[in-house]
């Protein structure tokens, strides 16, 4: 047997949980044969899911080799430094850095936080291309203020990016005949939506594109960590455990494919009554700590559950530009978070 057939035999090994073979997450980092003693290591740093990997490599290659020794490498630093991930294509080779917004559960202010944010950017003088990636859910339009807009293409035949309140956005929200129009994908064709989106929208040179990922740990999360050099994932929760919960899964599944994570947001963190301002922990206290310091990433902020944030994001009105000081201060200590990780400031 050849690296090259057993580079292919090694597509039947599934990673536990996931959809996917480990030669599809390109976890693979080396194969090397001697004789009948074959050598994998592997790119892989969730230790719960070792025992299981292994035992599949073994049962596929047994009656090959006399001698099977897997070593899994867990990568513990990486730069954030654009082009460190592990060997992604690059897309967006018009942007200098690629966020991710992602979060292992539906509904916890991902839209909120990827809108806010890259108005935040936008304000401090950085060009921001947002790409609204759920295409079963689009609201960013809605957040916008930009989804009554029609789709127009340019000279060259590339999609016109809508743009408000500094940055510009596309979004499948921006393509159906009216808003409500629901989508029923295939997950391959929402892909491939996605990488159109990608390459024939006329983006311009970006300093960040900043990616608002649809709920959960799927093919769409997946690909885009394969298609961009994602400089840094930032991971929203609310303090609840579940939520917790399922942004620990989040937070490994981009980790195992070598995307780095920027930080955490914790979003609905408390609740200010709008009369006597008084502090209530609705869903509990210190979650986005405890999971922030567990996996020893940055908590990049933490942003109350208000009124107010709720009715901007129905009218299209963004905190960050039209509200408080006070609600503009919790999304510019994100990006300010954000950009010292990178070591932009
Ligand atoms: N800090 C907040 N205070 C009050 N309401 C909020 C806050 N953050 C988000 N919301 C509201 O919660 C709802 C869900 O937020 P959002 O759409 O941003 O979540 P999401 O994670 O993107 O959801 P999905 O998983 O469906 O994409 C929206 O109505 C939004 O306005
Ligand atoms: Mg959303």
């Amino acid at each position: 047997m050849s690296e090259e057939q057993v580079s292919k035999e090694l597509e039947k090994v599934f990673y536990p949980n996931l959809d996917k073979n480990i030669v599809a997450l390109k976890v693979i980092d080396n194969i090397k044969i001697d004789g009948n003693k074959i050598k994998i290591s592997l790119n892989i740093s969730n230790e719960s899911v070792y025992q299981e990997i292994e035992n599949q490599i073994t049962d596929l290659l047994t009656r090959d080799f006399d001698k099977i020794d897997i070593q899994f490498l867990s990568k513990s630093k990486r730069s954030f430094h654009y082009g460190n991930t592990a060997k992604p294509n690059n897309r967006a080779p018009y942007a200098k850095y690629v966020l991710a917004v992602t979060s292992g559960k539906g509904g916890v202010g991902k839209s909120t936080i990827s809108v806010n944010l890259s108005i935040a950017l936008a304000q401090l003088g950085y060009k921001v291309g947002l790409l609204d990636a759920d295409v079963y859910g689009p609201n960013t339009p809605r957040m916008l203020q930009v989804e009554d807009e029609k789709l127009r293409w340019n000279d060259n035949n590339k999609m016109i990016p809508s743009e408000n309140y500094g940055i510009k956005v596309m979004s499948v929200g921006l393509t159906t005949p009216s808003h409500d129009t629901p989508l029923v994908w295939r997950s391959s064709v929402a892909v491939s939506a996605l990488m159109q989106f990608l390459e024939d929208v006329a983006w311009g040179e970006l300093d960040f594109l900043v990616i608002d990922m649809p709920p959960g740990t799927g093919d769409i999360q997946l690909t885009m960590a394969q298609e961009l050099p994602i400089a840094a994932a930032i991971v929203v929760t609310t303090p609840q455990m579940v939520s917790v919960d399922d942004v620990s899964r989040a937070i490994m599944m981009f980790k195992d494919v070598g995307v780095n994570i920027g930080g955490l947001v914790e979003n609905m963190s408390y609740f200010i009554a709008p009369d006597t301002h008084k502090k209530y922990a609705i869903f509990g206290e210190g979650g986005g700590k405890a999971t922030a310091k567990k996996y020893n990433i940055p908590l990049l902020g933490e942003v109350p559950l208000t009124m107010n944030i709720r009715q901007s994001g129905d009218m299209g009105t963004p905190p960050v530009a039209t509200g408080s000081e006070e609600e503009k201060g919790y999304y510019k200590t994100i990006a300010y978070n954000l950009l010292k990780g990178i070591e932009l400031l």
